[in-house]
């Protein structure tokens, strides 16, 4: 996988600490993290400490720390709204960049992005890590033994934990990126959903706000189209119930079976078969779990990203801009069709 590539991290707070660098370390053949910058400059010296970076490697702002010649990339964990403008900052000065998702604040941003990355060779990935989840790979082996699809449903539900120390920061509170938590999270759900059964086309949704803190609508409950295909779903998704079990499940149906992924433990997922085109010819359960390395994709995501930056090639970027601007667009499309009490909306194109 050499060469190690030098990475300087914009935006220095929660998910910086606690899973980019540990992500990072664990992968010293690979990556050394070498420069920082961030709003609170403290934040960014606390930061540098526990990552090894040097004092005079913490830089004041974005400016700095893209003409560092010796960083190869950037890795940018701030608020949604911030992406646009850092994007294109840094393909300015031909630095490559891998972005927190949501993509942007709102579609007008996510268009805008994905017409820039797609105009340099820069490569220019969008961190959605759930892309990389292992169970994806494992449901796909399976998914031809249970006929062309015809149905599925993705329920992921949980109680509000109000100790969630991702709740606190303000920026979610105040979300100025449409949906609030429904895309701060609903992408990654989106993101295994449609990695499986395909873009959506179109929307049925209600959503609503249950707990203030969230800020705007924090569940949905929604029927969906698949694009090109007559296969139709449920999505449902919050984290805002009070005491429940947290579930999360995508089972799809096929003409002869049914796959079932269950990511309600999150550490053990499992993905369950049966095939057979009636109860009668229904064959036993199959059982398969599945091996998490316990970061939901982010080290299979820098790898990824390491290869395309190493090789110079933006085509092997799987986030990519345009992929996960159709994850915001079905969020758009839940929260456009909750205000038409629930009318089918089209899901927009970049
Ligand atoms: N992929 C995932 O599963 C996952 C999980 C968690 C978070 N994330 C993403 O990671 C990113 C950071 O989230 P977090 O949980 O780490 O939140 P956080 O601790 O609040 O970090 C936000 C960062 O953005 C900076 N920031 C906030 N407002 C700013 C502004 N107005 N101007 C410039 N910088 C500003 C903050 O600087 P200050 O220190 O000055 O406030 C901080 O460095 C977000 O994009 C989030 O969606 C992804």
């Amino acid at each position: 996988m050499a060469p190690i590539l030098n990475v300087g991290i914009v935006g220095t707070g929660i998910f910086a600490r606690d899973m980019h660098l540990p992500c990072y370390k664990s992968f010293p053949d690979e990556f050394k993290v070498v420069a920082a910058t961030n709003r609170t400059k403290s934040k960014a010296l606390a930061f540098a400490k526990i990552a090894g970076i040097p004092e005079d490697k913490v830089y004041d702002d974005l400016d700095e720390i893209l003409n560092d010649k010796n960083v190869d990339y950037i890795d940018a964990m701030l608020p949604a709204q911030f992406n646009l403008p850092t994007v294109q900052k840094a393909i300015a000065a031909k630095k490559p960049i891998i972005l927190e998702k949501p993509i942007a604040a709102n579609l007008d941003q996510a268009r805008e992005l994905v017409k820039i990355a797609e105009s340099t060779d820069v490569p220019v990935g969008i961190a959605e890590n759930w892309l990389f989840l292992e169970v994806i790979d494992v449901a796909k082996k399976h998914l031809e033994r249970i006929g062309p699809i015809v149905a599925f449903i993705h329920n992921s539900t949980g109680p509000f934990i109000s100790h969630n120390k991702y709740l606190t920061t303000s920026w979610r509170q105040h979300p100025k990126h449409i949906g609030g938590f429904l895309s701060d999270g609903g992408v990654h759900q989106l993101g295994l959903v449609i990695s499986l059964v395909g873009e959506f086309a179109s929307v049925s949704a209600l959503t609503k706000q249950v707990r203030p803190q969230s800020g705007t609508d924090d569940i949905v409950f929604s029927t969906v189209r698949v694009k090109d295909s007559d296969v139709i779903g449920n999505f449902t998704y919050g984290s805002a119930f009070g005491a429940t079990e947290k579930s999360v499940f995508l089972k799809i149906f096929g003409k002869s079976g049914t796959i079932l992924i269950d990511l309600s433990n999150k550490a053990k997922p499992v993905v369950k078969v049966r095939t057979g085109e009636t109860q009668e010819t229904a064959s036993d359960e199959e059982v398969y779990p599945v091996e998490t390395d316990g970061t939901n994709g982010v080290k299979a995501e820098f790898l990824n990203f390491h290869e395309a930056v190493a090789k110079k090639d933006k085509t092997l970027v799987r986030g990519t801009p345009r992929k996960t601007f159709h994850h915001l667009a079905c969020v758009a499309a839940f929260l456009e069709s909750s205000s038409k009490n629930g009318d089918s909306v089209k899901v927009q194109e970049p």
